[in-house]
This record gives structure tokens, C-alpha cells and sequence, in this order.
């Protein structure tokens, strides 16, 4: 099977099932587990921030942080593309009661100006503007990296308005492995960042949130309310440790995939457009209207999987399990289709 639906279809390798295996483990609600520690004190010091909070999705590493910078009645403001906003199930209204302000833009991105003219006056009708929201690589956007200029000058309004800054840094890794930028750098513009463990790196589960101490202490509260604290979860953490050792490296392997797969496409006649490759998703645009499905059940039939994102769209994301010998029998097929 070649899977090219998601990042994070991959299974653990054998050498992580055996990190995992012969981890250390305790109670890490009480934090006894060795592992966990040592992973947030890891992921932690490599980005520069105090500290790191475990935990089991990037989805709930998102909704902790918007949990503790924003207050009920609150707005964030983000892409209309983020994910925190359209694929978290409604959770920023639904767990912290506040509401968005959607920004448009290319790819998925938003700029410091657009950020700066839609922040709320003092002004007692209007919500209160309090959290300001970035993701890079931006997925719907087709993995589009954000220019470290860009987000340094969001940070600059953040701080001159008083307001919170926080990255979905779900690919981060895949945007500092196309960039080569310092991850403290980084994570310096931000008042919090989530990493995740289980798409490019490869690991079945986890993700990281960081921030300065104060904020994790509150964010750890608020995990453990939402049903997030775990207990000898350093089986899992184990996994993240292998991953950061040993699947970080790789990842512009993953970005030539990706490339190489952008450039056939777009030489393809039933091919309209293709999204500019960055990292490892490829977003693309077929001529035939409504042809997602028909694309999608012969790639299927040669036992190719990949996931539509509209009626004439298809989106192919490049991971740790697809290898030159899948890259090519996916070119075979679709120079076939031709
Ligand atoms: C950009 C982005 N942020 C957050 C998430 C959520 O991660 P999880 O599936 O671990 O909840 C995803 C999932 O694919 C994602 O693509």
C-alpha cells in the first residue's frame, strides 16, 4: 500500500518499538516518569523556552495554550485556513468560549498589517482581542513555510498591543529543515509553540507545548481538566526521544519526494495547478470539475491512497514510509492516467 493521505500514517520503526519498549517509566501525573521528563526538558531546551508539557495530540497542545491566553468572550486571531479553528472540532469556541477573527491570505498566511488592522478597539461592544495565532508550515496552505521576517514582525504588534503569540508548529521541524534557522531563534517571537511528534518525525503519538514557567504550570492544569494527563506515558515519550534523535535529519528527504511529485504533476495534461512544493504536502488542482473522485478511486485501484480537499483538488503528503521504490511506482501510475 502507498499512503499518501497524511504524515501521520506512519508506524513505529523497529528500532523506536524497542526505545519504547525498554523506556523508563512512572506516574506522570505525580511527575515520576524519567522518560516524559527528560523528552519536555529536551524539546524544551532545544527551542530555548523554560519548559515543555506532554501531551497526547497537537490538537490538545493548540486548544491548552488557547485555554490559557484567552478568557470566555475573547478573540484569537488566525488564518480562515488554520487548523486550530477548521479542523479542531469547534474547540476554541467549544473548551474556552471564545471567538475568532479570520484573516485571509495567500497560502495561509497572514501578515503583521492584516493583524495590526484587525485587533479590537478598547471599546466596550467589541470582543477583546488577546491571541494572535501563526501555523508553519501551513497545511491547507500546502506545507507553506512563513518567513522568519513575517512572523518577527506579528511579534512586534503582539507585544506592542499586549497580546499573545502562538504557533502551531505541528511541521515546524519540516520548515527549519528547509530553512536551516536556529529553532530558539524561532520560538524566541512566540509566547508559546506546539511541536508535534507524530507527523514527520514518526512517532505513534505526542506532542509538545512550550513556553516560559508560568505558562506551562497553567497549562498543566489545564490538561489535566481536559482529560490529558497521562500516567506511564514515558512508553510514549520514548518514541518522541527516538524520533527527535533519529528522524529529524531525514526530513528534506521527505521534501525532495514532494518536490519531485509537484514537478510531474505539473507537466501533467489532466493537471491544472499545482501549489509551489516548500516541505512535504503537494496540493493540486485538477481541470475536471468534480474529477477528485474519479482521480482518487483509479489511484486506489493500483492500491495508492491520498485524500481529497474539494470536489476538483487532492492533496499528497510525503512521510517517513514512502520510499523512492513508492515514488516510483506513483510516477508509473500517474504518467498512466495521462
Ligand atoms: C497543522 C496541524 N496542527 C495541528 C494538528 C493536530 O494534530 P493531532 O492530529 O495530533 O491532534 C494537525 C494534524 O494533522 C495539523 O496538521
Amino acid at each position: 500500500m502507498i499512503d499518501l493521505r497524511s504524515d501521520t500514517v506512519t508506524r513505529p520503526s523497529k528500532g523506536m518499538l524497542e526505545a519504547m519498549f525498554s523506556a523508563q517509566v512512572g506516574d506522570d501525573v505525580f511527575r515520576d516518569d524519567p522518560t516524559v521528563n527528560q523528552l519536555e526538558r529536551q524539546v524544551a531546551d532545544l527551542f530555548g523556552k523554560d519548559d515543555a508539557l506532554f501531551c497526547p495530540s497537537g490538537t490538545m497542545t493548540n486548544q491548552v495554550a488557547i485555554n490559557v491566553h484567552t478568557r470566555p468572550g475573547d478573540e484569537v486571531i488566525c488564518h480562515k485556513y488554520a487548523h486550530i479553528y477548521y479542523y479542531e472540532g469547534g474547540s476554541i469556541m467549544r473548551n474556552s468560549g471564545a471567538s475568532v477573527c479570520l484573516l485571509d491570505g495567500p497560502r495561509g498566511v497572514i501578515t503583521a498589517e492584516e493583524v495590526e488592522s484587525h485587533i479590537n478597539p478598547d471599546d466596550i461592544h467589541r470582543p477583546v482581542t488577546s491571541l494572535v495565532e501563526a501555523e508553519n508550515t501551513m497545511n491547507k496552505g500546502g506545507g507553506t513555510i512563513y518567513r522568519y521576517e513575517n512572523l518577527a514582525a506579528i511579534s512586534e504588534v503582539c507585544r506592542r498591543h499586549g497580546l499573545k503569540f502562538h504557533l502551531d508548529g505541528a511541521r515546524l521541524f519540516n520548515a527549519l529543515a528547509e530553512t536551516g534557522e536556529p529553532p530558539e531563534k524561532y520560538a524566541a517571537l512566540f509566547d508559546s509553540v506546539s511541536v508535534c511528534l507524530s507527523k514527520g518525525l514518526g512517532a505513534p503519538v505526542g506532542s509538545l507545548l512550550l513556553g516560559d514557567k508560568t505558562f506551562i504550570k497553567s497549562a498543566r492544569r489545564v490538561r489535566k481538566a481536559f482529560g490529558g494527563a497521562m500516567r506511564q506515558a514515558g512508553y510514549l515519550a520514548a518514541a518522541g526521544i527516538y524520533a527527535l534523535n533519529n528522524n529529524v535529519n531525514r526530513l528534506g528527504e521527505d521534501h525532495d519526494r514532494a518536490r519531485h511529485l509537484g514537478n510531474l504533476l505539473a507537466n501533467l495534461p489532466f493537471v491544472e495547478h499545482v501549489i509551489p512544493v516548500e516541505t512535504n504536502i503537494v496540493i493540486f488542482t485538477l481541470r475536471k470539475n468534480g474529477g477528485a473522485g474519479e482521480f482518487l478511486a483509479r489511484l486506489k485501484e493500483e492500491d495508492i491512497h491520498a485524500l481529497p480537499i474539494d470536489p476538483r483538488t487532492v492533496r499528497f503528503v510525503t512521510h517517513l514510509d514512502f520510499d523512492d521504490a513508492m515514488l516510483m511506482k506513483t510516477e508509473s501510475v500517474l504518467k498512466s492516467l495521462a
